[in-house]
């Protein structure tokens, strides 16, 4: 029978459908496994369903012998060297499109909680500092009518352009690529360059992968073409964004604030953002809701399922590894 571990906690019926068919290692536990202990566990397993935190590059990819599939639960796959697993001929998968609308209702929840300072106003509210009405009290920007400006407009930074469409936003967006034009015209997007999106934009959303490419995509250089009234959001990958740059140009208020579910070094966030009233932080949350991370968890199970079956997984992120 073949055998699955299972790297950290997941949803219980992700486990409880894998274990109708194999044997699972079930690391059950928050913490996940360490480096050295993954790669122990691994042996004379033929797949593993791993998290983001499990951190699998080159290097601990080559000591994961009979590892057949590796199933992330997460669209993003950036702790995971697929180039070199495809070299090693190992499957790897992710479960994009499930959590699309959660994350996008998120990105939106934390562009309106920045904007109108949600968090600031709720410690104001407990600290019974509260005496009277002011006319600018906790006064923020409107949303209403102002110019989303998109990096990425994939899966995810389409689902937040629907919304924002909602609000009477304008869109902007830059990608690789311009979009299909279906999908420019569906949403009024239109395609800028990366430094006009930076200069014209009341809102910046982050809906990149984490590539070589796009780490530090936003650095000290690109805050200083943003307006002194815009606002930037990142629930895409932290190092998409300089940390130490973004805390400077929020102190210097270079830019009024910013909304963050991901950080560079998580759990780890920059000492000067947290001394920072003009950002909201979130603990990497964007794609939790109960429902969309019950989904994630048997998408990872069922990709998983699927390669030790012989069968091609949904997800499949590296065809070429692709031989049966
Ligand atoms: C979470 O960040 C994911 O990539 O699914
Ligand atoms: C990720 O799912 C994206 O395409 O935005």
């Amino acid at each position: 029978m073949s055998k699955i571990l299972v790297s950290k906690r997941v949803y219980p019926e992700a486990v409880e459908f894998l274990r109708k068919d194999f044997e699972v290692d079930y690391e059950g536990t928050d913490a996940g496994l360490t480096t050295e202990a993954l790669i122990e566990r691994a042996k004379g397993c033929d797949a593993i369903v791993s998290q983001l935190t499990d951190k699998l590059n080159a290097e601990i990819l080559s000591q994961l012998e009979g590892i057949k599939v590796i199933a992330n639960v997460a669209v993003g796959f950036d702790n995971i060297d697929v180039p070199a697993a495809t070299e090693r001929g190992i499957l790897v998968t992710n479960t994009p499109g499930v959590l699309t609308e959660t994350t996008a209702d998120f990105a939106f929840t934390l562009l309106m909680a920045t904007a109108r300072r949600i968090p600031e106003g709720h410690a104001f509210v407990h600290s019974g500092e509260w005496k009277t009405w002011l006319i600018d009290l906790l006064a923020g920007q409107d949303i209403h009518g102002a110019t989303l400006g998109l990096f990425g407009l994939g899966r995810i930074g389409a689902a937040v352009a629907r919304r924002a469409k909602g609000f009477g936003m304008r869109i902007l967006y830059n990608d690789a690529q311009p979009a299909p034009a279906a999908l420019e015209h569906e949403l009024d997007a239109r395609f800028v360059s990366k430094d006009e999106l930076l200069r014209d934009s009341d809102f910046v959303s982050l809906h990149v992968p984490l590539t070589p490419e796009t780490r530090h995509f936003i650095g000290a250089a690109e805050l200083a073409r943003m307006k002194p009234t815009a606002i930037l959001i990142n629930t895409a990958r932290g190092p998409v964004v300089d940390e130490v740059a973004l805390a400077d140009a929020l102190e210097k208020r270079l830019i009024w604030a910013a909304g963050l579910d991901v950080f560079e070094r998580e759990p780890q966030v920059e000492a000067k953002l947290l001394s920072l009233q003009n950002v909201v932080l979130a603990p990497h949350i964007a794609s939790a809701s109960v429902a969309t991370r019950r989904r994630m968890s048997m998408m990872a199970a069922e990709n998983a399922a699927a390669a030790l079956k012989g069968e091609r997984p949904a997800n499949l992120l590296n065809p070429d590894a692709w031989t049966a």
